[in-house]
C-alpha cells in the first residue's frame, strides 16, 4: 500500500520546515506517510487541492498567504478556526475538507510546556492583527491572560480582531502611536511581519517591559531578530522565538490526522541546532 499523502501549501514554500518535522514524526511513530511542500497562490489553491485529493491527499498544513482562503474552502471548521477566520490544518472527510487552526494551541503548549511559563493573570500586548495574530489571540484568552491589548498599524484591523474575540472585558484594541500610555506588560507578542524586512527595527517604548516580561516573536530565524533584539535591549526577563510553536502546531496537526501525539522535544532540539547555524550564516 502506498503511504498516505500530506502536504504544506503556501507561497513561497520551498524553505518550509514542515516536511522535515513531519518526516521526523513519521519515523518516530512508525506511521508511514508522504509529506511534501506545494507552492500555490490563493487564486489556484482550490484547483491545487482538488488535484492533491485526486492523487490521494488526506490532509494538509496551510501557511502564508492561504490561511483565510483555506478557511473559505472548508465545509466544516473547528470553533478556534472560526474565531481566527483562518485555517492552518486541513483534514479530508469523505468528499470535503474539515479545517482547524492549531497555531494558538501550539504557542501556548510551547510557552507553558517547553518554557515552563505561566500565562495566567498576565497583562498581554499583541502587536499585529493579521492572520498570525488572529490564530493565537483566542488561545491566549483561553490560557487565562488577564488582559489582551491589541495594537496594529491599521487600527481598523485591531478593532475587527477585538470584535471577533467577543470578550470586551479582557480584549481591547489600542493605537500603536499611543502605546506609551498603556503601562507595562508581562507578555508582549510580535505577530507582525515587520521582521521579514531585513533592515527593519523595532522602535517601541522601553517602558512597555517590566522585570517579569516575557517577549515572544511568532517568527523564527532571521525574521525574529529585530523584535528579540529590542526585547533584550528592554531587559525583558524571557525572550522566545516561534520555533517551538512551529513544532507544537505541527504536532497538533499530526495528532488530528493520525490520532497519535509525537514527542516534540527531539525534533525541536534538532531544528534549534539547524536554526542557530542558519542565523549564524546570514
Ligand atoms: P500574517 O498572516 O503573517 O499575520 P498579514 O495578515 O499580512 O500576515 O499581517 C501582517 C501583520 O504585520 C499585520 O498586522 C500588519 O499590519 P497592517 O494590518 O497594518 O498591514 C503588520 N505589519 C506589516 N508590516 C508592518 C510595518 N512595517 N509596521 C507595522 N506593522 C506591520
Amino acid at each position: 500500500m502506498s503511504p498516505s499523502r500530506y502536504a504544506v501549501f503556501g507561497h513561497p514554500i520551498q524553505h518550509s520546515l514542515s516536511p522535515h518535522i513531519h518526516k521526523a514524526f513519521s519515523e518516530q511513530t512508525g506511521i508511514s506517510l508522504e509529506y511534501t511542500a506545494i507552492d500555490t497562490m490563493p487564486e489556484t489553491f482550490s484547483a491545487t487541492l482538488d488535484a492533491f485529493v485526486a492523487q490521494g491527499g488526506r490532509g494538509g498544513n496551510v501557511t502564508l498567504p492561504l490561511k483565510e482562503a483555506a478557511f473559505a474552502l472548508c465545509a466544516r471548521t473547528s470553533e478556534r478556526a472560526r474565531l481566527a477566520g483562518a485555517v492552518n490544518t486541513l483534514v479530508r472527510e469523505s468528499d470535503a475538507w474539515y479545517g482547524d487552526n492549531t497555531d494558538g494551541a501550539g504557542l501556548v503548549r510551547d510557552l507553558t510546556g517547553r518554557h515552563g511559563l505561566d500565562l495566567r493573570g498576565r497583562r498581554a500586548l499583541l502587536l499585529g492583527a493579521g492572520g498570525a495574530a488572529r490564530g493565537i489571540a483566542p488561545a491566549l484568552l483561553d490560557a487565562g491572560v488577564m488582559e489582551l491589548v491589541i495594537v496594529n498599524r491599521t487600527p481598523e484591523r485591531a478593532d475587527e480582531l477585538m470584535d471577533r474575540l467577543g470578550d470586551p472585558a479582557r480584549a481591547h484594541s489600542r493605537y500603536w502611536d499611543d502605546l506609551e500610555s498603556h503601562g507595562d506588560f508581562e507578555l508582549i507578542l510580535n505577530a507582525t511581519s515587520i521582521g521579514r524586512d531585513a533592515k527593519a527595527e523595532f522602535d517601541l517604548p522601553l517602558g512597555l517591559c517590566n522585570r517579569m516580561t516575557l517577549a515572544v516573536d511568532l517568527n523564527y530565524g532571521n525574521a525574529a531578530i529585530p523584535f528579540l533584539a529590542w526585547a533584550r535591549a528592554a531587559e525583558c526577563r524571557d525572550v522566545v522565538d516561534g520555533l517551538g510553536m512551529l513544532v507544537e502546531q505541527a504536532a497538533e496537526s499530526f495528532e488530528l490526522w493520525h490520532q497519535v501525539r509525537p514527542d516534540t522535544d527531539p525534533v525541536y532540539q534538532k531544528l534549534r541546532e539547524h536554526d542557530a547555524l542558519l542565523v549564524m550564516a546570514n
